[in-house]
């Protein structure tokens, strides 16, 4: 063809902004689209977990003979006969918890001991229950508390940053008009995807290839080469169709080095899916934490003192820490800032990023506190957030690239009917309920990391976008086609798009809220870089012209600036005199996330966050046994997320917020709709009872207070 075509003098109207379903819609709500755990292969085996029982100790002795003469049975893989991984692999560092049957160590309640493969999956599950594993036990720690006498200080890496120290957090708080002084603590949450994690591993012309469930695959497949001391391009993972994910995904599974294992083990397919129980041990969660946060400020709501200091847990096999001050270095001017992190490992499963990682939690924490200094100084909520509004960012003192937090509070104060509400707790009833109203303050980073992106001018006039991301039930391939439709300037018809392949090279996982913002800028780099070559060209090849986008360079030639999304969080709730039963009856969140792609899917991200946060807030608690060690209720029948009946009506909508930083223009969104939100109901429950809500989640026994629960009884 001539390229006449792509270069004309008038653009189309961008498709970038405007509402539009799913690309692969259609093939979802049929069925056409496969998921790890049913893409159909040949000679398919299957692998069913056993999973220890003990929460510390060792392995004495696995008696295989048994299950090995049931129908079926291919194989069944322990620590003594599994291949041998290369050691300290890891996307964030060394990670044990990747070291699956490599000893006879247990570190964990769930953790994996064996693996029995058959040739169905109800053989393999009858064969894996009659495995018998006895252990030497020895004494276990899984409880946690702020005051561990274990906690210590992280040594900052990977995502773990440095603690913050600007002022004089003592002499301002001695200064201070008003002091807030609370502690805060939130329980172990799980991500709850709805698809459970698999994968299927087989070899293919000696290559090990892979359909899994994750977020990445491109950073899973280099790491499975390595814990398989394979060339990376031996290895190739790819992940089209994913069914949730919430940060339970972003990094290898024991599905995955399990199916490979026994994938080459039998030189045959072997696919491994996770049971749910299986989910609430092996795919990460939120740990619990607990805060305590002292703000001091002058009598007019002048922040003198944020000091955050919040603590949470580890494994005994992976320091992963949650970032719980993230909120508290960006929030609010402040004349001294203190912002440290404490950890303590216990002898649980390793926990992992779940939506919003430390800011979910931190922010509960922080938006609460901030809730109670505006009741002790008689002042708004709202007024005393924008009092504090800083100019640069309190903690590294960098330019904001675009800070629209102001117009969040105000537009969503005038579509809530903020105007005139008394602040006077427990003041308004509505028959049996009390009724009150409350808000908090959101943010998330919208950072940016390294992708590639190949589009292909076809030799029939259409194009074709790879690049290695990961549509995890977002609407990302969907964005990603808009957004190259715009940037090739060529009609949606011509433009096909094709993810999740770690053939089609570096890319960034579905994370951070990271995912458009990195992938776009890729994508839009390589239609620039097409859209050259093509002027200089007369005839396309059969094989068309393909070019990369890469953006590595670009990000690091940045001037360092801190960019972030914003967000006002509005609830009314309603609290049962009787019961204590707390009921939201109206969540708005309004936000400030640079350009909207798709504005029908980015309403899905944030009112999904909303109810996630809300779930935070009423339902969701892992309630670890001290004694077993394992969660009592490690299953969606004792482990409560919202349900439709406890959804209310949910608005989100955003504000104007052009930033540039990011050439896309886009901040990300699929975080920031679940931070402030248990903050904002926690603080409506405060507003409808006159109780103050420290922990979550705000359980029925905890509305009403210990007096009111003492009278009721
Ligand atoms: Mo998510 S916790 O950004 O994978």
């Amino acid at each position: 063809m001539t390229t006449g075509t792509t270069t004309t003098a008038t653009p189309r109207t961008p498709v970038v902004g405007t509402a539009s379903t799913r690309i692969e819609g259609l093939a979802k709500v049929t069925g056409a689209a496969r998921y790890a755990g049913e893409v159909p292969f040949e000679d398919l085996a299957y692998g069913w977990l056993v999973t220890s029982t003990v929460a510390r100790g060792r392995i004495r002795s696995i008696d295989t003979e048994p299950a090995l003469a049931m129908p079926g049975v291919l194989t069944v893989l322990d620590h003594r006969n599994a291949p041998r991984l290369a050691p300290d692999v890891g996307m964030m560092g060394p990670d044990a918890t990747l070291q699956i049957l490599q000893d006879d160590k247990v570190p964990h309640v769930g953790w994996v001991v064996a693996l029995v493969v058959a040739t169905t999956l109800e053989q393999a599950r009858a064969a894996a229950g009659a495995l018998v594993v006895t252990y030497d036990e020895e004494p276990h720690d899984v409880v946690f508390s702020g005051h561990h006498p274990g906690l210590y200080t992280p040594v900052p890496g990977g995502l773990t940053g440095p603690d913050v120290e600007k002022g004089d957090i003592e002499a301002e708080l001695a200064g201070s008009a008003v002091v807030v002084d609370e502690e805060f603590t939130t329980p172990e949450e799980y991500h709850s995807a709805m698809e459970p994690h698999a994968a299927v591993a087989r070899w293919d012309a000696g290559r090990l290839d892979v359909v899994d469930s994750n977020q990445g695959s491109y950073a899973i497949a280099q790491d499975l080469a390595k814990l398989f001391s394979l060339d990376a391009t031996s290895v190739r993972v790819r992940s089209e169709h994913v069914g949730g994910a919430f940060g339970s995904k972003g990094l290898m599974r024991p599905h995955l080095v399990l199916a490979a294992m026994a994938a080459t083990t039998l030189d045959r397919p072997v696919r491994v899916t996770l049971t749910r129980r299986q989910m609430f041990a092996l795919v990460g969660f939120r740990p619990a934490t607990a805060h305590r946060i002292r703000l001091g400020a002058d009598a007019d709501g002048r922040l003198r003192a944020l000091d955050h200091e919040a603590s949470t847990f580890t494994s005994q096999l992976s320091e992963y820490v949650e970032q719980s001050t993230r909120s508290s270095r960006v929030m609010y001017a402040t004349d001294a800032l203190r912002a440290r992190t404490k950890v303590v490992r216990l002898d649980t499963p390793t926990p992992t990023f779940m939506r919003a990682p430390g800011l979910a939690p931190g922010s509960f924490a922080v938006e609460s506190a901030m809730d109670e200094l505006a009741v002790k100084l008689g002042m708004d909520p709202i007024a005393l957030r924008v009092r504090n509004e800083p100019a640069v960012a309190p903690a590294s003192g960098l330019p904001f690239s675009s800070r629209e937090l102001i117009a969040c509070l105000e537009e969503g104060a005038r579509r809530f009917g903020w105007a005139g509400r008394d602040p006077r707790p427990g003041m308004r009833r509505d028959g049996r309920w009390l009724v009150g109203t409350g808000m908090a303050a959101a943010t998330h980073s919208a950072g940016i990391a390294p992708s590639s992106a190949s589009i292909t001018a076809e030799a029939d006039g259409t194009f074709t976008v790879r690049i290695g991301a990961t549509d995890v039930g977002t609407g990302a391939r969907t964005a990603l086609k808009h957004i190259a439709v715009d940037a090739l300037d060529a009609p949606p018809e011509a433009v096909r798009v094709e993810i999740a392949d770690s053939d089609f090279g570096p890319a960034f996982l579905a994370g951070g809220s990271m995912g458009t913002g990195s992938w776009g800028w890729a994508v839009i780099e390589a239609a620039s870089k097409l859209r050259e070559r093509l002027a200089f060209t007369d005839e396309i090849p059969g094989e068309g012209i393909t070019v990369r986008g890469e953006t590595s360079e670009l990000i690091k030639a940045r001037e360092p600036k801190e960019c972030h999304g914003y967000g006002g969080q509005f609830a009314e709730v309603a609290v049962d005199v009787a019961s204590g039963e707390v009921r939201v009856r109206r969540l708005l969140g309004i936000y400030a996330v640079g350009r909207v792609v798709n504005p029908l899917t980015a309403r899905s991200q944030l009112i999904g966050g909303m109810i996630m946060g809300l779930s935070m807030a009423l339902h969701e608690e892992g309630v670890r046994d001290a004694v077993s060690g394992g969660l009592v209720n490690g299953d969606l029948a004792g482990y409560h997320v919202a349900s439709n009946a406890d959804v209310p009506a949910i608005e989100a909508d955003w504000v104007e917020d052009v930033d540039t930083y990011n050439p896309s223009g886009i901040k990300g969104l699929g975080e920031i709709g679940i931070v402030g939100v248990a903050a904002a109901i926690a603080n409506a429950a405060y507003h409808a009872t006159g109780v103050r809500q420290r922990a979550l989640p705000i359980r029925l026994d905890r509305t009403l207070g210990a007096e009111a629960g003492a009278a009721a009884s």
